[in-house]
């Protein structure tokens, strides 16, 4: 049966728990409003783990003051349905009090990795992910935890944190998951209207083009660029944010030709809506 925790002293004492009994934990963090996405990272965690906590929490330090912390969606009962289904053992589900108790005043900084990409538009965004995902990270006190290649620089900096501050978790990240048509799941697709979820597959269908050319040989990091940029252009309500080549690794901009395996990745508004998407081109 799936058990909802609300204080940090209960999931430390469940996690605490659950190692002196050898058992592995395995861990996805989310904010909840849980789609296919989610499902998939807790499908591959559930073999992973004899402990699968999913944590649902809409952390408001990783959103600027002119974003869509206060109309995120919360759909508590489903995802409690879907976590259920995806045989989640413990739903970890806190105040935000109960992170951020008065007087809280630590983050940490992934200082290279937090900068470009998500990060010039969201200044603080990734100062807020960190900080939240080590605190995590010491209450579930997990062996494993999945993470989405959706937010490629947030995987990235995941994995640094966790090698820099030497931390006992193993990381994996799992594939984006799309709708037949293209588009990248994310829980913020339920804001589109559908005239807009139509104009938003320009993202998927710009990054699906240039991977064609990329497999037709071309690696001309200005020429990729340009030709996902074209098909951005087509549909004119689609508002780029950033359109950029980096790589893998280091998200360092890939400025000439490509030699090493990259990412393009994607951040526009459709309406009011900011959406991210990537693909990797493997050298
Ligand atoms: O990707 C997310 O859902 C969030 O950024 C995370 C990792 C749960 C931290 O709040």
């Amino acid at each position: 049966m799936i058990k909802l925790i609300e204080t940090v002293t209960e999931m430390r004492l469940a996690a605490s728990l659950a190692h002196k009994l050898s058992q592995r934990i395995a861990f996805v963090p989310t904010l909840g409003a849980l789609h296919r996405g989610h499902e998939s990272l807790l499908r591959e965690a559930r073999r992973h783990g004899d402990l699968l906590v999913l944590s649902i929490f809409v952390n408001p330090t990783q959103f600027g003051p002119t974003e869509d912390l206060s109309r995120y969606p919360r759909p508590l009962e489903a995802d409690l349905e879907r976590a259920r289904a995806a045989g989640v053992d413990l739903v970890f589900h806190p105040t935000s009090d109960e992170i951020y108790p008065a007087g809280y005043q630590t983050f940490v900084e992934v200082r290279e990795l937090q900068k470009g990409l998500c990060g010039t538009s969201r200044p603080g965004h990734f100062a807020g992910v960190a900080t939240v995902v080590l605190k995590l990270f010491h209450i579930v006190q997990p062996h494993v935890a999945f993470f989405g290649e959706k937010d490629y620089q947030q995987l990235q900096l995941i994995r640094r944190l966790v090698r820099d501050l030497e931390l006992p978790v193993k990381i994996v990240g799992m594939p984006i998951i799309r709708e037949p048509d293209g588009l990248a799941l994310s829980s913020r697709n339920a804001y589109l209207a559908p005239d807009e979820r139509q104009q938003a597959l320009a993202l998927s269908r710009a990054l699906a083009r240039t991977r064609e050319q990329f497999s037709h040989g071309e690696r001309d990091a200005h020429q990729l660029l340009a030709t996902a940029r074209a098909v951005i252009a087509e549909s004119p309500s689609v508002r780029l944010d950033y359109l950029e080549l980096v790589d893998a690794e280091t998200l360092a901009p890939v400025e000439t030709t490509l030699t090493q395996s990259a990412v393009l990745a994607v951040a526009a508004f459709v309406g009011k809506t900011r959406l991210i998407d990537n693909i990797s081109l493997r050298a």
